[in-house]
């Protein structure tokens, strides 16, 4: 028996021991008595009866350890063409600052705190600084506009807002304070202050004594010590994309998300006490929680912190020299940053000009890794390259190639093997277990392992509805697939979750934006192929009787709506007027016909199909925007 199967075997038949012991490489201020807490299902909760503080176990104890003037964070930003490193224990003594800045404003364990900070250094101490005094943060991607914004500070009331006065990306600066006070104002929920880091490139207006600067408050703060809290209190609230406007509050609990995350960065990453880490991500998103921020400093690591784009900044040659210039070992990255680069150097002539002896593995994730892809990459790196599949609900690897304990050989296609933690089923919709090669609902079994989601944020009842009612028994993760010879294949989502440049984006999200456009009578977005992006969104709307307004007009509109309410990140681009939508007889709107129709996949005309000429004037539609290219 190979390496890995007497591990996930081990975990199999004794879960509780398996995950105890991964739980004493934690420093605990209350040992846990026993993992699981599965007293009220299906709501379980791990190392429920511990202390313990993250940011001790993130930072503190490295600095305790004798590791203090080893780098914990290297800030590098193209962008601004900078560099800072920042060591453990400067780490310690700033977010220690921050904590009590926080603290002197009223903050304490269990407040919520929401941050909107680009990737700077500030967003990490920001984060840290809230989990070492018990506060829960919730960090909003800076591409999120301000209504998304506004629909998070309602939901998870924060006492406290940390942001930055900007944002950078190539093309513009993007001023962050606007955002923040147009959601402040458009939220029900008035936070009581707001940190402000005034960054160089642009100086943001302050609001007289709701506003704090960042500089002259943590210059004068006391430190705040590490704050005991409960193994299963929250330490994070990250929203993601559901099937409706309403984004989802992931909760990722202090304990289980502590043990796990530390498991990983061995296990699956292979990753020792002061090797480099870097994932390029961003902090807004679970890539960035747990792989930029949390789980290199939890094991000892040093972390890269990384300002720029693959291509562009100033070229697509910058990961090969962040990784030769700061030594790293292993690159967590987006599949759709590797097509960028390919796209630009299809050669690889970059790669050649750096040293990159010292690079062990690439890991891939966030949206289907496509062959030829993994094999340009593994080709011109010549290391391996690992597709692993995971989601903001569980927080780290579902299935993946454990490289820490085996480094298997996983065909290209396949997301890899199952981590221990999850017992993944292939389900029919009547919730029976399919076999090998046949597609269908990918579940885990209940219950998760430490480290993924307990429940919703205020929402229980719609944590169980959305994940827990189809397949009872089973948490439902909305993606579709096949499991081929032990390993798993992801293929698509089930619901109308897309997928642009590994960002989660729902389709239904944007639907409900347009549908408030004042002459839109009904409209569907659908998520078509795209060579660089995975998928791009795309929107056919109908109009109100009577409207005779110009329809490029009323299209461009409806761009910059979703561009003003959800935010660029959305990429949403291209809409086409259309006279009516593709419906069945019951009216329900038949987006993955039009979906197959745009990308030249076959498909049938469903039996239940009101009017089948509709399709005529949707697809001329969809040839008109430059897909349907062979209908
Ligand atoms: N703040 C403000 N705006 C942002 C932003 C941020 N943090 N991130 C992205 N945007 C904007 C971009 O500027 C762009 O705006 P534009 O329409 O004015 O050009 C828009 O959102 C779309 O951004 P993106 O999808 O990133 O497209 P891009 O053309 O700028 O770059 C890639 C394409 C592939 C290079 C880029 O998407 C990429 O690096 N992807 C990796 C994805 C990743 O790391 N995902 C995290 C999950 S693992
Ligand atoms: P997020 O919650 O933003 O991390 O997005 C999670 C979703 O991204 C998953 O449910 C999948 O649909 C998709 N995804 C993530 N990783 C992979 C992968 N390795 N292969 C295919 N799809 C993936």
């Amino acid at each position: 028996m190979g390496r890995y199967n007497s591990v996930y075997d081990r975990w199999r038949t004794d879960p509780e021991g398996f995950w105890m012991e991964a739980a004493q490489q934690i420093d605990w201020i209350t040992p846990p008595t026993g993992a699981l807490d599965d007293s009220t299902p299906p709501f379980y909760r791990w190392f429920a009866d511990a202390t313990c503080n993250t940011c001790h176990n993130a930072v503190d104890r490295h600095v305790e350890a004798g590791r203090g003037d080893q780098p914990a964070i290297i800030h590098d930003s193209p962008i601004t063409d900078s560099q800072r490193i920042l060591t453990y224990r400067e780490l310690q003594t700033e977010t220690a600052k921050l904590g009590g800045a926080l603290q002197a404003l009223g903050v304490t364990k269990g407040d919520r705190v929401l941050i909107y900070m680009p990737m700077t250094p500030e967003a990490v101490i920001a984060m840290l600084a809230c989990a070492r005094i018990g506060a829960v943060h919730s960090v909003v991607f800076g591409g999120f506009a301000s209504n998304e914004l506004a629909v998070r500070i309602d939901d998870c009331t924060p006492k406290a807002v940390i942001a930055a006065s900007c944002g950078l990306e190539p093309n513009r600066t993007v001023p962050y304070k606007p955002l923040l006070d147009g959601a402040i104002d458009m939220a029900d929920h008035t936070p009581d202050a707001v940190i402000l880091k005034q960054r160089p490139q642009l100086t943001a207006d302050m609001v007289p004594g709701r506003d704090h600067d960042w500089d002259t408050l943590t210059g004068d703060a006391a430190e705040a010590p590490c704050v005991p809290v409960g193994g299963a209190d929250p330490l994070y609230i990250l929203y993601t994309s559901g099937t409706t406007g309403k984004p989802k509050g992931v909760i990722r609990a202090n304990a289980g998300h502590l043990v796990a995350l530390n498991w990983s960065m061995k296990n699956i990453y292979n990753m020792d006490p002061g090797d480099v880490f870097w994932a390029a991500s961003d902090v807004g998103w679970v890539v960035g929680h747990s792989y930029i921020v949390y789980a290199p400093l939890i094991a000892g690591c040093t972390t890269v912190l990384f300002e720029g784009k693959p291509v562009g900044t100033p070229d697509a040659g910058t990961f090969w020299r962040v990784i030769a210039e700061h030594d790293v070992k292993a690159l967590f990255t987006a599949p759709t940053a590797i097509r960028a680069i390919r796209q630009v150097d299809p050669e690889g002539e970059f790669i050649a000009k750096h040293n990159l002896s010292g690079f062990h593995t690439l890991f891939l994730a966030g949206e289907r890794a496509d062959p030829a892809t993994v094999e340009w990459a593994a080709e011109k790196l010549n290391v391996p390259v690992i597709d692993h599949w995971w989601q903001t609900e569980t927080g780290w690897t579902i299935a993946g190639n454990p490289s820490g304990i085996e480094l298997l050989d996983i065909p290209v296609g396949s997301a890899g093997v199952a981590m221990p933690g999850y017992d993944i089923r292939i389900l029919d919709e009547g919730g029976n277990e399919l076999p090998d090669g046949t597609l269908g609902a990918i579940a885990v079994k209940l219950p998760l392992p430490p480290g993924s989601l307990p429940t919703l944020w205020n929402a229980d009842e719609r944590f169980q509805s959305s994940y827990l009612t189809t397949f009872p028994g089973y948490y439902e993760t909305g993606d579709a697939g096949m499991k081929e010879n032990g390993t798993l294949k992801i293929m698509a989502r089930t619901d109308d979750v897309i997928n642009v440049a590994a960002h989660r984006l729902s389709t239904g999200e944007m639907e409900e934006a347009l549908a408030r456009h004042p002459d839109v009578a009904e409209c569907a977005v659908i998520g078509v192929a795209d060579e660089l992006k995975g998928q791009s969104p795309v929107g056919l709307v109908c109009l109100k009787g009577g409207t005779n307004r110009p329809h490029e007009e009323i299209a461009a509109e409806c761009v910059t709506r979703i561009r003003e309410t959800i935010g660029p990140v959305a990429a949403f681009k291209k809409v086409g007027i259309v006279a009516r939508l593709p419906k069945t007889r019951s009216g329900k709107i038949l987006r993955a016909t039009m979906v197959s129709i745009a990308d030249d996949t076959p498909w049938n005309m469903p039996a239940t199909i009101d009017d089948p000429a509709v399709l005529d004037e949707i697809t001329a539609t969809l040839k008109d925007l430059g897909y349907a290219k062979g209908a």
